[in-house]
């Protein structure tokens, strides 16, 4: 019946926030894999996560690329007027991703969607170290970067390790060297292994790892069956108000071996 379809998925919200020790994790229905559908009804559920998670004062909200955010982004929606004044801003520089599904896009996209406003971060990938530093005085940096600085809320994805460092063009080597560390996992442009220990990192400016403990609201969004071991590992040693929200195939590939 749809009412014991529902409970079962109460339950199983419940089981893996518990395998994960995080606050809570939201189950939509379908895989997101196969239906594009299930992708665009977590815009709504972030929607939703905000609103009930974010004080009634502007936010800032950090958040990052890929094509599940970019998702997101196209359809969240403004439920009232708490999410309205939001700023977003990329929470790392560059990691290697095409324009439409950068970090910039999609905080630009998020401003849009929900009436807020956004600020880009400048730094472009294959530039000298030198050049690097120096950009990184420039006032249009230094004032995002401190924006990040400043963010309470962070949005994220979570990807096979394997598929991210190949779509960000990371050499031959580098593959090798994650492969041989057992990397499965990425996200932030972290690389992490089955423990969800990290065992590489890209550097890059913006958000580190360690910030996330003082950020108290995390939304990790991942689903689909292919990603089940990426969101297990990466979840493992997540930061505990981390709200995981998945769909229906990746919750039952992870709780099957529980
Ligand atoms: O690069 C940002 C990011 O959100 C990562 O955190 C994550 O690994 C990846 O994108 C996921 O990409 P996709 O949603 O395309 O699978």
């Amino acid at each position: 019946s749809l009412m014991g379809q529902y409970t079962g998925m109460k339950q199983n919200e419940h089981r893996l926030a518990e395998y994960f020790n995080v606050d809570k994790c939201i189950i939509v229905s379908g895989n997101s894999d196969e239906e594009k559908k299930v992708l665009a009804s977590f815009g709504l559920t972030v929607s939703e996560a905000l609103q009930k998670l974010l004080p009634a004062k502007e936010s800032v909200i950090a958040v990052m690329g890929g094509t599940t955010m970019a998702a997101v982004a196209e359809n969240m929606v403004a439920l009232d007027q708490k999410v309205s004044h939001n700023i977003f801003v990329p929470a790392r520089g560059g990691i290697g991703e095409t324009m439409g599904i950068q970090a910039n896009s999609v905080s630009a996209t998020m401003a849009a969607k929900t009436g807020g406003t956004s600020r880009p971060l400048y730094v472009p990938e294959r530039v000298s170290h030198e050049t690097y530093q120096s950009l990184l005085q420039e006032p249009f940096v230094q004032e995002v970067i401190g924006l990040i600085d400043e963010s309470t809320c962070v949005i994220h994805s979570i990807g096979q390790a394997m598929r991210m460092a190949e779509r960000r063009g990371m050499s031959q080597d580098e593959l090798v060297m994650l492969k041989d560390k057992g990397a499965v996992s990425e996200s932030f442009g972290y690389f992490f292994d089955k423990e969800g220990e990290v065992v590489y990192k890209i550097p890059r400016i913006g958000l580190q790892l360690k910030d996330l403990e003082k950020i108290p609201v995390i939304l990790a969004v991942a689903g689909g069956a292919s990603k089940a071991e990426a969101i297990e590992a990466y979840m493992k040693n997540a930061p505990q108000q981390t709200v995981l929200i998945t769909d229906e195939s990746a919750a039952n590939a992870i709780l099957k071996g529980v």
